[in-house]
């Protein structure tokens, strides 16, 4: 059931919003994209909810789009309405400060959307992955903008171009983590991190978030991706790249 997929639960002003599809290593699928994106939307207007905090069980933080979903969409057999612009929309939006808790790997969009969170705790081992070009797909979610302004140009295209992980050590050291700590400390400090916040004048955390970030420009640039992205979807190369990951253990 994707419902169980992500689960949403309160803890005090806090919203946790947690992938729970670990045999999967929490691969996100378009049901899974439309429950976070409500869950995200809910707390524009929530008074009482003050901080989010995206976090996760099992071994990786996530692996990213459902390959299954992306082969689908690439041959046109996806039927329905799509969630992930929405959830890529919400999550740029939020007024509220977002605070990521990842204990463990992360691929494609589990790894741009820490650059889109506030505040951000990773494990010292974890593996940050954005193999796009490698899928024949481009950069999502502004990761063309934030990487490059976060890590700069040569390291955000090592990342991009030669496909290289980006550790959790590192993450902390370039600017995208404020802490790289053992697998078993991560979540702790996040959530109390995410407390803390939780505890400090709302209105004005509100505005100070406004401030520093530009959300035309984070959207207009993830407009523009999703466009070529689109069509790179039904491009030979991605379908090739789909299919071979869907058929390495057949
Ligand atoms: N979409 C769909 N299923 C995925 C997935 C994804 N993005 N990532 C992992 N899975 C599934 C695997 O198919 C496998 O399912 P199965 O047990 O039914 O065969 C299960 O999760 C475990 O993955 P597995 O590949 O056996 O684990 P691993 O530790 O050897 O490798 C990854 C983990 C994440 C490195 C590898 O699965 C992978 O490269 N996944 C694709 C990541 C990706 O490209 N995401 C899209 C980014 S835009």
């Amino acid at each position: 059931m994707s419902e169980d997929h992500i689960i949403v639960t309160r803890d005090g002003a806090v919203l946790e919003i947690r992938f729970n599809r670990p045999d999967k290593k929490n691969a996100i699928t378009n049901a899974m994209y439309g429950i976070i994106a409500d869950a995200v939307a809910s707390t524009q207007t929530d008074d009482d909810i003050r901080v989010i905090l995206f976090t996760s069980n099992g071994d990786f933080f996530s692996a990213g789009n459902d390959i299954k979903d992306f082969a689908a969409q690439s041959t046109g057999a996806f039927d329905g309405p799509r969630h992930v612009g929405r959830f890529l929309e919400e999550v740029i939006n939020a007024e509220k400060p977002i605070v990521a808790s990842v204990q463990g790997h992360a691929v494609g969009v589990g790894t741009t959307m820490l650059f889109q969170c506030d505040l951000v705790y990773v494990a010292d081992h974890a593996r940050l992955t954005v193999p796009f070009i490698d899928l024949g797909v481009v950069p999502e979610n502004a990761s063309s903008l934030t990487m490059v302004d976060r890590l700069g140009h040569t390291r955000a295209f090592a990342l991009f171009g030669l496909g290289e992980p980006l550790m959790g050590k590192d993450a902390a050291a370039w600017g995208l983590a404020n802490a790289a700590l053992p697998a078993a400390e991560v979540e702790p400090r996040a959530r109390a991190a995410a407390q803390t916040l939780a505890a400090k004048p709302p209105q004005s955390m509100r505005h100070t978030k406004k401030l520093m970030r530009d959300r035309e420009a984070l959207l207009a640039r993830m407009r523009e991706e999703g466009e070529i992205f689109a069509k790179r979807l039904q491009s030979p190369e991605a379908m090739q790249a789909f299919s071979a990951f869907l058929q390495r253990k057949a």
